[in-house]
């Protein structure tokens, strides 16, 4: 994983954002959607000029995307400012080989100069990958929530993991 280039996403990534995105919704809890999105999904947040909000692609040198990260609002309140949700999706042939951790490292360093005082990661429950994730770049659990979403059939429980700026 490597030879992936980690850059910030254009539009011409969407499509392959979503097709990693719409392989999560069909097969894990880590979205609460049920139902798989258009192209367009992250266009918005592509759009968004705020500081603090990125949304990082790792590409192939053919511009294939194999895994992308994101923050951006939390909640859409002015006191919520210095707060960002951070997520992060990869193509399952991409797991485990310390890309979600170079995504997390280029973002975090981004939304770190940007001044966000505090990011937050919601993880739907069970994924020990993610935690260990979030657990090596400087993320704690902050608390659960129980059976607030129901996918497959059955009641599932979210985490809450927080991470403060290291300097804040
Ligand atoms: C969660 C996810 C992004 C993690 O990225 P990854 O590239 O697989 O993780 P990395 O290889 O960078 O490993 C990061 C840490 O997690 C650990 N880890 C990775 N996979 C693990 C697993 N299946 N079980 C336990 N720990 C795991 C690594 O050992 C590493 O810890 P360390 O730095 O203490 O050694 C990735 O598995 C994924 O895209 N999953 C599906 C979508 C998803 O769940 N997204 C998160 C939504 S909250």
């Amino acid at each position: 994983m490597n030879h992936l280039e980690i850059r910030s996403a254009t539009p011409q990534d969407l499509p392959g954002m979503t097709r990693i995105y719409n392989d999560a919704v069909d097969h894990t809890v880590a979205t609460f959607d049920v139902e798989r999105r258009g192209d367009d999904h992250y266009a918005e947040r592509l759009g968004s000029t705020r500081p603090g909000d990125h949304v990082l692609v790792a590409v192939d040198a053919a511009g294939a995307v194999h895994g992308y990260a994101f923050s951006g609002t939390y909640r859409p309140r002015a006191a919520y400012d210095g707060t960002r949700e951070v997520s992060v999706y990869l193509a399952e042939d991409a797991r485990g080989q310390g890309l979600g951790r170079r995504l997390y490292d280029e973002l975090l360093a981004r939304v770190d100069a940007d001044g966000v005082h505090t990011c937050l990661a919601v993880i739907a429950q069970p994924n020990a990958a993610s935690e260990a994730l979030h657990r090596a770049t400087g993320f704690e659990p902050v608390g659960t929530l129980r059976e607030v979403g129901h996918k497959f059939g059955h009641w599932v429980d979210t985490a809450f993991w927080q991470r403060m700026r290291p300097d804040a």
